[in-house]
Formats: C-alpha cells, sequence, structure tokens
C-alpha cells in the first residue's frame, strides 16, 4: 500500500512509526512532516490545507490511503473532498468532524442521545446579559468554553461569578479566542479523573485501543496553564474493565449510532476525553483524531498490523483482530521550550538524540533540521517514548526519564511526574 499521513507532530511521527513496521506497506509519504518523519518515510513540502495539491498528490502517487493526523484539515473538510474521488482515507468527513469543531453540537448530541457528560446551557455573543444573569445564580466552580476550535486552551474554569464575569468578557468582548469565542458552552463542573480512550471505527463498529491519561497542565501536580499535553501514560489503571464496558457501552456505541442517525456517519477514531467518578464515567469532550501526546504511548501497546487496522476502517469494515494489546506500558515525557505555553524561544540545536534511542524513541514535535543539526522548533519540542514489555509503568517511567536525561538543549522544560498518578 502507498500511504500519505497529513500532519508535522508528535502524533504523526509516532503514527508514521507504526504504520511503518507493517508488512503491507509499499511507500509513506509525510505532509508535511518533520525531520523525525523523514527516518521513516518521504516527507512532501506542502501545507495541509492545500486540498487540491493533496488530490492530486493522491493520484500521481497511486495512494491507497490517506489518514489525516490534525483536527483542522478534517473540520475544513480534506477527508470529503478525497472521498468524492473515489479515495480511501481515515478521518471523518466535515459534518463527523463537527463533534469536535463546535462545543455546542457535541453536547447538542449527547443531550439528544442520552450520553452521559456536564448539564450544560450556551450562550452568543449577542445575549450578553442573558449569560451575565444565568452565570449570577450558578453553582461554582463553573466552566465556560469558547465553541470553536482554540488549540486546547478554549477552556476556562471559573470559581466564582466575578471569575465567570471577566472570563465571558474576555471570550465576547476581548474576543481572546476570535470567533472560536462568539459562541460559549457553561458546564457543570466534573470532579473525578481524567481518560482518554481511543475508539477507532468504521462508523458502525469499533475497537478501543488501550487507555492513557494526559497531563494537560504545565507543571508537576498538575498545576499551572493548561497545554497541548505534557506527558501520558498508557494503559491507565484508572479505566477498569467495568468502566471500559460502561464506556463502550453507554458512550461509544451511542455516540456512533447517534451520528449515523444524523446522517453524520464518523470513519476514523474517536478519541474520548472522559471523566471517571465512583466508576461512572462521563464526556469532557469528543475529539475526532487521535489525542497528542497520547497516541505517542498508546501506539507502543499494539501487536498486529496498525495500517490494516486504518485501512480496514477506512474501507467500511473494520478488521477487529488486525491488532491487539500486547501486554506492555509506555510513558511519553514531553520535552518543551521554557516559557511553553506562553512566549519561549527556538532555534536551539538538541543534542543526544542518538544516545537517548537506546532506551526509548524520540518523537519530533517542533523540531527543524539545518545541515546535520536538529534544532528546537516550537513549544512542544520532543516526546520522549518508552516502552517496557510487561505492564509495568514504574519501570517504563524509568526509562523514559533516562533516555530523557541524555538530550539536552537550551531552555529545556520537561514535567517530572508523568505517570505518578498512576503509581500512587
Ligand atoms: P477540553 O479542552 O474540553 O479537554 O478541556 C480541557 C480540560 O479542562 C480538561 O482536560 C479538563 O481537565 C478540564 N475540563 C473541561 N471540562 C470540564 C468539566 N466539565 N469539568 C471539569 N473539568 C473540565
Ligand atoms: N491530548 C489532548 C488532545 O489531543 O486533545
Amino acid at each position: 500500500m502507498n500511504v500519505l499521513l497529513i500532519g508535522s507532530g508528535g502524533r504523526e511521527h509516532a503514527l508514521a512509526y507504526k504504520i511503518k513496521e507493517s508488512p503491507s506497506l509499499n511507500k509513506l509519504y509525510i505532509l508535511p512532516g518533520n525531520p523525525g518523519t523523514q527516518t521513516l518515510g518521504e516527507n512532501i513540502s506542502a501545507k495541509a490545507d492545500d486540498k487540491q495539491f493533496i488530490l492530486s498528490f493522491c493520484k500521481e502517487k497511486n495512494i491507497d490511503l490517506v489518514v489525516i493526523g490534525p483536527e483542522k484539515p478534517l473540520v475544513e473538510g480534506l477527508s470529503d473532498i478525497l472521498i468524492e474521488n473515489n479515495l480511501k482515507v481515515f478521518g471523518p468527513k466535515m459534518n463527523a468532524a463537527e463533534i469536535e469543531a463546535h462545543k455546542s453540537f457535541a453536547k447538542w448530541l449527547m443531550a439528544k442521545y442520552n450520553i452521559p457528560t456536564a448539564g450544560y446551557r450556551e450562550f452568543n455573543s449577542s445575549s450578553f446579559d442573558e449569560a451575565v444573569e444565568y452565570l449570577s445564580s450558578s453553582n461554582y466552580p463553573c466552566v465556560i468554553k469558547a465553541d470553536g476550535l482554540a488549540a486546547g486552551k478554549g477552556v476556562i474554569i471559573c470559581n466564582d461569578f466575578s471569575e465567570a464575569k471577566s472570563a465571558i468578557e474576555d471570550l465576547f468582548v476581548k474576543k481572546i479566542f476570535g470567533t472560536a469565542g462568539e459562541k460559549i458552552v457553561v458546564e457543570e463542573f466534573l470532579q473525578g479523573e481524567e481518560a482518554s480512550i481511543f475508539a477507532i471505527t468504521d462508523g458502525d463498529d469499533f475497537i478501543c485501543l488501550p487507555a492513557a491519561q494526559d497531563h494537560k497542565r504545565i507543571g508537576n501536580n498538575d498545576t499551572g496553564k493548561n497545554t497541548g499535553g505534557m506527558g501520558a501514560y498508557s494503559p491507565a489503571p484508572l479505566v477498569t474493565n467495568v468502566i471500559l464496558e460502561k464506556v463502550k457501552n453507554e458512550i461509544i456505541k451511542p455516540t456512533l449510532a447517534a451520528l449515523r442517525k444524523e446522517d453524520r456517519k464518523f470513519v476514523g477514531c474517536l478519541y474520548c476525553g472522559l471523566m471517571i467518578k465512583n466508576e461512572v464515567p462521563k464526556v469532557v469532550e469528543f475529539n475526532c483524531r487521535f489525542g497528542d501526546p497520547e497516541t505517542q504511548a498508546v501506539l507502543f501497546l499494539l501487536e498486529g498490523d496498525f495500517l490494516k487496522l486504518l485501512y480496514s476502517a477506512a474501507s467500511g469494515r473494520i478488521d477487529k483482530q488486525s491488532v491487539r494489546y500486547n501486554g506492555g506500558a509506555s510513558v511519553c515525557v514531553v520535552a518543551a521550550s521554557s516559557g511553553y505555553p506562553d512566549s519561549y524561544k527556538t532555534g536551539y540545536k538538541i543534542s543526544g538524540l542518538t544516545e537517548a534511542s537506546n532506551d526509548a524513541i524520540v518523537f519530533h514535535a517542533g523540531t527543524k533540521s539545518e545541515g546535520d543539526y536538529v534544532l528546537t522548533n516550537g513549544g512542544r519540542v520532543l516526546g520522549v517514548t518508552s516502552f517496557v514489555a510487561e505492564n509495568n509503568l514504574k519501570l517504563a517511567k524509568e526509562k523514559a526519564y533516562s533516555a530523557l536525561s541524555k538530550i539536552s538543549f537550551e531552555n529545556i522544560y520537561y514535567r517530572t511526574d508523568i505517570s505518578d498518578k498512576a503509581l500512587k
């Protein structure tokens, strides 16, 4: 098979790594890719939103499967145009990607089909006064979310009315999230512990990959600002078999059925962000794609033919036997540029990449090649990801941090507690 993978982050490096293992792969292209994916296939220098270029590239190179990593091209309809031209695509069409594109749509769908989630209300910027009045008599804490895509940053947890009022001023008046914040969703605050589950689906049937836990805050012990994710581990012991069955029967199955019923059949990876308390899982968010950095850890736990899984789902009949859990454990620690998620400097030489790869795979996220060097080129720079053959997260953590200790670049920053919650 000739495969085109769209994207350039750590998630896409991990997807490329796993696709490359497949015996059915002929040629792998990554568009645009990064210095890490370059070692696994051919990077194609083009923009992920250049639909016409991608379509003609697929025809010219006889692409058998397109795998779309990030949400933006999915939300903008890249799958639609490729499918209309008889290509096979892993990743939902625009009307199904709506589940991530607009939180108000996801909440409406969950309410209509009784899928467990936090209670909510939605408001437009034109109903500012109504929102203020509602918030003046709400329970606190409450959660205010920008309706549209905001790179994982559009969520504000408010501890009292004055924080809530300034949040809606930020969204509606100062427009800190631009048009993504023209509509907001106000949610009940859910207590509990979070986990991420990826359902790989052909739209009807699905399999769940091993559960993971992300670490969204910048600082140890979940302190400081929200980020795109500072590390992840898998499997997450929080998700017991009892909970997994509930997630499948009460969340994933009815959500896929609801999407079919609304004529928005979802093909791809449905990311379920969950809050779990007293064995009751509720949906915090759905995404229309693999999570980053959870993917880096989760994919190491699969044996079998991952490309076959993606291809079969994209072809309309998922092969549920194509992969299974290999019994191991994995920890991914993100090495970031100090200052992230606010401003930071880039362009620093990274050393130790070869030495680190004895103990882990170093997935590239924000890097660039310059001559013989690899330089920092983003907030989240690398995802140092370990694998151990037994389900021993303690060992997986030691390996990941041992590998990370061999890497250096100016202004390196990382959390030192990735996976500790599972070890408690
Ligand atoms: P999201 O971008 O929707 O994943 O939200 C970012 C983070 O905000 C989540 O990972 C949670 O930690 C937190 N969060 C979002 N919604 C809620 C909620 N209803 N209750 C509690 N925490 C939430
Ligand atoms: N790790 C969170 C996300 O991918 O949205």
